[in-house]
């Protein structure tokens, strides 16, 4: 049986040398040694072949998640149309993957003083696990409690923070801030709720837009982080650490606005927390709800053939299941340790805002923004067109 990679290879270089395949034999993508996984030498952790990058002055492997900055560089070669290209952790300086590498006669395998450390550093797994993996993991809601939710989100904040910047995380940045934000309106001069809040790098945002931000937050791990920013510069938010579900440190209509962002599927009683910001927001105040789109964020999720490959065009198409399944799941996000979120059906949001008092007065799938069409590789562009990653809601309580 011939490798899947150097089968695709084949098919546009009829030289090709292709090799026989000897790892994830039962898979639609069964793969050779040289197109197989290698063991980062930073993290330890095996990565496909094009995850990973030479470090030519180190003479040693790692992998994406260990690179500061991953770039796609225009080039096409074989079968592809960009290449990666990973900064090293060791001198900063940029490194294309190893399947660009090899087209360039650079892989460490073509030169005889480096071909015995990519051996001994060949990854020892043999099979890449499929879903269903065990961190999709249905155990009833009722064994769960905000202790669970909190420990879990403390583990999480220091790498949670490392990937945001004044604008938040790339999702945020590029594709539902500036919807999010449209739907909030002029914010100056308001009283404005981030019902958990993270490092709170949207009320630094809503700060400088002249609100008078209010952050909850149940993590005390990103509730230091967002204090910690609050005391290097002074924007006059204030924060509390608490549970949504029960803000009784917040008096009833106090707020002209609220918004969640990012929250509500990771709050273990999103009903109680409905209730509570109803209680607090003024009549006729609108609370902007940004949720993990629900439709999404269940079951095996990209159908790629080799399911580690970080090339986004290897996505053949999603896959949902269990949709109707309410509880709570360990998702999987690259460089996180598990995060725990309680999946709902669209219809129990739906239901439990109006429940709640609310009106449901707006309703957006963001995809991407002008400035993502900009600032964005095109794979991303692509990939950010094939289906929606979150769903935004205003409400108004009526009255
Ligand atoms: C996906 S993060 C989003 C954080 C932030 N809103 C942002 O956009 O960066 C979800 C946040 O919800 C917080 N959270 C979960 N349950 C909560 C609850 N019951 N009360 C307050 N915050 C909660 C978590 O601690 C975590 O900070
Ligand atoms: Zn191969
Ligand atoms: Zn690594």
């Amino acid at each position: 049986m011939n490798c899947y990679y150097c089968d695709r290879i084949l098919a546009s270089d009829a030289g090709y040398a292709t090799s026989p395949a000897a790892f994830d034999l039962g898979s639609e993508a069964p793969r050779c040694p040289r197109h197989w996984r290698y063991v980062c030498g930073k993290c330890g952790n095996p990565a496909h072949f094009m995850a990973t990058a030479y470090c030519p002055d180190s003479g040693r492997l790692f992998c994406s998640l260990c690179s500061r900055e991953v770039r796609e560089v225009t080039g096409e070669f074989w079968a592809w149309r960009y290449y990666f290209m990973y900064e090293s952790p060791w001198t900063g300086k940029p490194c294309p993957g190893l399947d660009r590498l090899e087209v360039e006669g650079r892989h460490p395998a073509q030169a005889p003083e480096t071909v015995d450390l990519v051996q001994a550093e060949d990854s020892q797994d043999t099979d890449l696990v499929r879903y269903p993996v065990e961190s999709v993991n249905w155990r009833p809601t009722d064994e769960f409690s905000d202790d669970d939710v909190r420990a879990n989100w403390n583990r999480n904040a220091e790498i949670w923070n490392a990937g945001y910047d004044d604008d938040g995380d790339r999702n945020r940045r590029y594709q539902s801030d500036e919807p999010m934000l449209e739907l909030l309106g002029p914010v100056r001069g308001l009283d404005v709720l981030d019902v958990g809040c993270g490092n709170g790098y949207l009320c630094r945002k809503l700060a400088r837009a002249g609100a008078r931000p209010t952050g909850v937050e149940l993590s005390d791990g990103f509730l230091a982080i967002a204090q910690e920013r609050e005391t290097q510069e002074k924007l006059g938010i204030t924060y509390h650490h608490g549970s949504a579900s029960r803000m009784g440190f917040l008096l009833p209509n106090q707020f002209d606005r609220a918004v969640s962002n990012y929250v509500l599927m990771d709050v273990l009683d999103f009903e109680a927390a409905l209730g509570e910001v109803f209680r607090v927001l003024k009549p006729g105040g609108s609370f902007i709800v940004v949720i993990s789109h629900p439709c999404f964020d269940s079951g095996p999720g990209w159908v790629k053939p080799a399911p580690d490959s970080p090339r986004r065009e290897d996505r053949f198409a999603f896959k949902t299941d269990l949709y109707f399944q309410r509880g709570p799941y360990l998702g999987v996000w690259g460089g996180l340790n598990p995060v725990l979120s309680f999946h709902r059906p669209l219809r129990d949001y739906w239901q439990a805002f109006q429940q709640s008092g609310f009106r449901i007065d707006a309703f957006e799938e963001p995809s991407i923004t002008e400035r993502g069409r900009r600032e964005l590789s095109p794979s991303r562009v692509a990939q950010a067109l094939r289906i929606p990653y979150s769903c935004i809601f205003r409400l108004i309580k009526q009255g």
